[in-house]
C-alpha cells in the first residue's frame, strides 16, 4: 500500500518542510533527523498517533528511561543506535537482553509462525517460516508490543494494569479516550489490548517503518539515481550466483506474501551457526545455549528435534547502518560477517575458539542438533583448506550492493538541484 503511494520523489529544501510543519512541536530533536520528519506527519489514524506517543514515551517503563525508540532507534532503522551485542533493561537499566535488536522497518508483510509454512519463492519447499522476533513467537505485531513491555529485563513493568496506569497518566491520555473511548481506562485488560493495537498500528501506517527510498528501489523504478555502478552490478550478480554468495535463496528479493516485493527474506528459519557470543551475559553459563525456535514455549528442546538452532532470515533492507550483526550480535561489521559466510568451513578456525589445538566448531550449538545445519552455499560443508565460494573481488562488490538497501538515498543529481544555501536536501514521497 505504502509502495503504491510512492510514485515520485520530490526534493524540497529543509525551509520548504519547516514551513508545512509549523504548528508541530518539536522539543529539542535535530532537524536532520527521522524523528523530526515523524513528528510532522499528521495522517495517521487516531489509534496510530497514539501508537506513536507510546513508542517514544520511556514513561511506559519500569525504570522511566526505556521506550520502544531507546532500542528501536528512528534514525539508525529503528535499530539500536550503538554497537552493543544485547541492550540495557530493566528496572534498575542493570539487566541485559540475550539477542541483538533487529531492525523494524519492512514487518508488515510478515506472516505468522508456522511449521510448515509455503515459501514465497513458489517454488522452494515449504519449512519452519514467519513470526514476530527471531524465533517467530509472537504472531502479530500487536502480540509483540506486550513482550517488551512486560519483559523484567526490558521495559519491566509489573503487569498490564500497570502500563494502562503510565498510559492514563500521560498527555496522551486524551487521545487515548478519543482512539479507543471514553470508559477504556474503567478496564484494563481493554485497555492493555487497545495499547498494543495502537503500536501496530503505529508500525503499520507510519512512512518512516517502510519508506522504499533506496537506491535499490529507485534502480527497480528506473528512476533519476537509480543507476548501478559497476562494482554494485557485479555485487548484485554475487548475491544471486548459487555458486558464489547464493545470498537471495534465503534473503529473497522476488514478489513475496501479501503483494510485497523485495524484502530480501522469504522469512524461513535457518541454523547457519553463528559462533558464541561471550559478551552475553547469559553465555557465561556454559549450559544456556539460544537454540531459536526451540526457545518457542510449544518446541521444547529434545534430542531429535528438527528446529532447535534455528533462526528467522532477517531482512537485508537497511543492513549496512547495522552495528551487531546476526541473533547474537557476534559481528559488528557487514564485511566479517561475509566472510564468516564464506570461510565459515574452509577455515573454521579465524570464527571459532580452539582446546588444544583443536576447532570448537559450532560452539554455540549443541552436538546433538547439528544435523539440523543448513547445507545451501556457501556454508555447504566444503572441506577446510579448500577454496572458498567468493573472492575478495566478489566481497567488495557486494558489500557495495549491499549498500544500495539503505533507505533515505539522496542522487547526486539530486543533490545537485539543492541550493548550497539551503543546505540539506529532504525527499517527499507524494
Ligand atoms: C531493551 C531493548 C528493547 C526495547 C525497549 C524494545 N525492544 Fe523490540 N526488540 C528487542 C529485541 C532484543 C528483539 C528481538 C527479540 C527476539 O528475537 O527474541 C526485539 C524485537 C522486536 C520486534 C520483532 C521484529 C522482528 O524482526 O520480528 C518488534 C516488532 C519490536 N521489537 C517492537 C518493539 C516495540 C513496539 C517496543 C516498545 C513497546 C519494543 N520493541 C521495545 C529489544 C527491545
Ligand atoms: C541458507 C539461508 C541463508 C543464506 C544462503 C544466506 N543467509 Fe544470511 N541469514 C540467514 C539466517 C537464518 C540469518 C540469521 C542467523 C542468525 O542470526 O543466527 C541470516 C543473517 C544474515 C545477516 C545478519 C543481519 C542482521 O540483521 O543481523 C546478514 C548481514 C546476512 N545474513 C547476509 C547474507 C549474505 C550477504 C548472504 C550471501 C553471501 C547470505 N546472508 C546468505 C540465512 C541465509
Amino acid at each position: 500500500m505504502m509502495r503504491n503511494a510512492r510514485t515520485s520523489m520530490v526534493l524540497v529544501t529543509a525551509a520548504a518542510v519547516l514551513s508545512l510543519t509549523v504548528s508541530v512541536t518539536r522539543a529539542a530533536v535535530p532537524e536532520t533527523s527521522l524523528l523530526y520528519r515523524l513528528q510532522s506527519h499528521d495522517a495517521l489514524s487516531l489509534p496510530a498517533q497514539v501508537g506513536r506517543k507510546m513508542f517514544f514515551d520511556p514513561a511506559l517503563s519500569g525504570s522511566g528511561k526505556l521506550a520502544c525508540s531507546s532500542c528501536h532507534d528512528p534514525d539508525h532503522a529503528y535499530a539500536p543506535a550503538n554497537g552493543l551485542a544485547v541492550q540495557a533493561g530493566g528496572k534498575h537499566m542493570s539487566e541485559r537482553g540475550t539477542r541483538a535488536v533487529p531492525s523494524l522497518r519492512y514487518k508488515e508483510f510478515m506472516p505468522a509462525y508456522a511449521d510448515i509454512l509455503d515459501n514465497p519463492d513458489g517454488i522452494s519447499p515449504p519449512g519452519p517460516g514467519g513470526g514476530f522476533t527471531q524465533d517467530g513467537r509472537a504472531p502479530s505485531l500487536a502480540e509483540q508490543a506486550k513482550i517488551p513491555l512486560l519483559a523484567a529485563n526490558e521495559m519491566a513493568n509489573a503487569s498490564p494494569a500497570a502500563v494502562v496506569a503510565a498510559i492514563e497518566k500521560s498527555d496522551y491520555a486524551g487521545l487515548f479516550k478519543q482512539a479507543f473511548g471514553e470508559e477504556i481506562f474503567a478496564d484494563r485488560g481493554a485497555a492493555f489490548e487497545k495499547a498494543a493495537q495502537a503500536l501496530q498500528s503505529f508500525q503499520l501506517e507510519d512512512y518512516s517503518f517502510h519508506p522504499y527510498s533506496s537506491k535499490y528501489d529507485l534502480a527497480l523504478g528506473h528512476k533519476i539515481g537509480g543507476q548501478f555502478t559497476e562494482a554494485e552490478l557485479r555485487g548484485l550478480a554475487v548475491f544471486s550466483d548459487p555458486a558464489k554468495g547464493n545470498c537471495y535463496a534465503c534473503h529473497y528479493s522476488g514478489p513475496g506474501l501479501n503483494g510485497s516485493v523485495g524484502i530480501f527474506t522469504d522469512y524461513s528459519y535457518e541454523a547457519i551457526g553463528v559462533p558464541r557470543n561471550m559478551d552475553i551475559p547469559a553465555n557465561r553459563d556454559p549450559k544456556y545455549y539460544d537454540l531459536g525456535i526451540c526457545e518457542r514455549p510449544d518446541h521444547q528442546p529434545q534430542t531429535g528435534n528438527r528446529y532447535c538452532g534455528m533462526f528467522k532470515t532477517p531482512t537485508l533492507r537497511n543492513v549496512a547502518t547495522r552495528k551487531a550483526f546476526f541473533h547474537n550480535g557476534k559481528f559488528k561489521t557487514l564485511r566479517e560477517v561475509i566472510e564468516f559466510y564464506n570461510t565459515r568451513d574452509t577455515s573454521p578456525e579465524r570464527w571459532y575458539p580452539q582446546v588444544h589445538g583443536k576447532v570448537q566448531k559450532f560452539d554455540d550449538l549443541p552436538a546433538e542438533y547439528r544435523a539440523n545445519l543448513d547445507t545451501q552455499g556457501p556454508l555447504d560443508g566444503r572441506k577446510r583448506g579448500n577454496k572458498p565460494a567468493m573472492t575478495g573481488q566478489d566481497i567488495d562488490d557486494l558489500i557495495a550492493f549491499l549498500n544500495t538497501l539503505t533507505d533515505d538515498y539522496v542522487p547526486e543529481q539530486a543533490q545537485a538541484q539543492v541550493s548550497p544555501a539551503a543546505g540539506r536536501a529532504v525527499p517527499v514521497h507524494q
